[in-house]
């Protein structure tokens, strides 16, 4: 059980107690967070630990710096309750280890990550992927109409979640930004892979992190839903002349992956405008939105949507 007594450092807005942890029941790790299932009034649910060894030193002999990491945490946590969309996992409260005193994140439970469903699949159906597409573009059009506008920052697939039917839900909105942006630096994060979805505007100095970002990250993402692979870029600048080096245009560095993808696929020039270099060429989230809208109006989508239906109505017609 979560601790009765509310920490007086944990905002008091948002405390919950009476939290049963299935510490056996473990549902993934990360590379700042541990993810158990868990229990709170009858609801099944997800409850994410930091790592106590992000805080050597403990909470009881709290630095400057992991005060200021979790003042900012705290305020993070005050922008996620504010939140409440269907396609964005609903934070449910936090509470304080009894033992560690440190933050703990109780939230709805899915069932799991895009990563996961990707790396143990080879294809999806074509309503499948544009679904997901168009979940996580209604998330980010939801969250950059906020003023001042909610960037994600980290939308990664591990940080899309999926419901036992296939729909999508963005995570840890604000909570990858205390994690990546105070906890190490860029160049020595534990979880290099998720630069793979920052646009070249985030890896200058000083980055510039606007909605456009989320956008860029979310074409990143639709090259992995239709590859299937991990979207690892080619080199970031090459050598020119006069040994000068010069920037390579995102969709160069990602054509390996691009190639693999049919011109006539829908989501193609989807992706190529969510990938531009220049963050104001990008469309927005409604221009996503409105997009993928249309892309479910076509052909492949509809009979994709069919054919999902008519294997649904024939599986659940079978015994179980
Ligand atoms: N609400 C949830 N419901 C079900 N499973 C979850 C939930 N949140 C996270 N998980 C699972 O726990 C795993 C670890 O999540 P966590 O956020 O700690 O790290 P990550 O996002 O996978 O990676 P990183 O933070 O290192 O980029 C996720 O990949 C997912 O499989
Ligand atoms: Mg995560």
């Amino acid at each position: 059980m979560a601790d009765r007594k509310s920490d007086s450092t944990l905002p008091r807005d948002y405390i919950i107690t009476d939290v049963e942890v299935r510490e056996e029941k473990m549902l993934g790790e990360g590379a700042y967070g541990v993810v158990k299932s868990g229990r709170f009034y009858g609801l099944d649910c997800a409850v994410k630990k930091l790592k106590p060894s992000m805080f050597p030193a403990g909470m009881k002999q709290l630095d400057q710096q992991t005060e200021l990491i979790l003042q900012s945490f705290y305020n993070e946590c005050e922008k996620m309750s504010r939140v409440r969309h269907p396609n964005v996992v609903q934070l449910l409260g936090v509470f304080s280890d009894s033992k560690t005193r440190l933050p703990v994140i109780v939230m709805e439970l899915m069932n799991e990550s895009l990563s996961r469903l990707l790396h143990r699949t080879k294809v999806l159906p074509c309503h499948v992927e544009v679904n997901i597409v168009h979940d996580v573009a209604q998330a980010l059009a939801y969250l950059h109409s906020f003023r001042p506008p909610i960037v994600h920052r980290d939308l990664s697939s591990n940080n899309i979640l999926l419901t036992e039917g296939y729909r999508a839900k963005v995570t840890d909105l604000g909570v990858a930004k205390v994690a990546k942006g105070s906890f190490f630096s860029w160049d020595d994060t534990p979880a290099p892979g998720t630069l793979v979805y920052m646009p070249p505007e985030v890896r200058k100095v000083p980055a510039d992190l606007t909605p456009a970002m989320d956008i860029f990250a979310i074409g990143v993402n639709m090259i992995q839903i239709k590859t299937h692979r991990f979207p690892r870029p080619g080199p970031e600048f090459i050598s020119g002349r006069l040994g000068f080096s010069k920037m390579v245009p995102e969709k160069d560095r990602r054509r390996d992956h691009l190639d693999l993808i049919a011109r006539s696929n829908s989501l193609k020039q989807l992706i190529l405008d969510c990938i531009r270099d220049n963050p104001r060429d990008r469309p927005t989230g409604m221009k996503l939105c409105e997009r993928l809208t249309k892309i479910k109006t076509e052909h492949d989508y509809l009979d994709s949507l069919q054919r999902g239906k008519m294997t649904a109505e024939v599986s659940s017609l079978l015994p179980r």
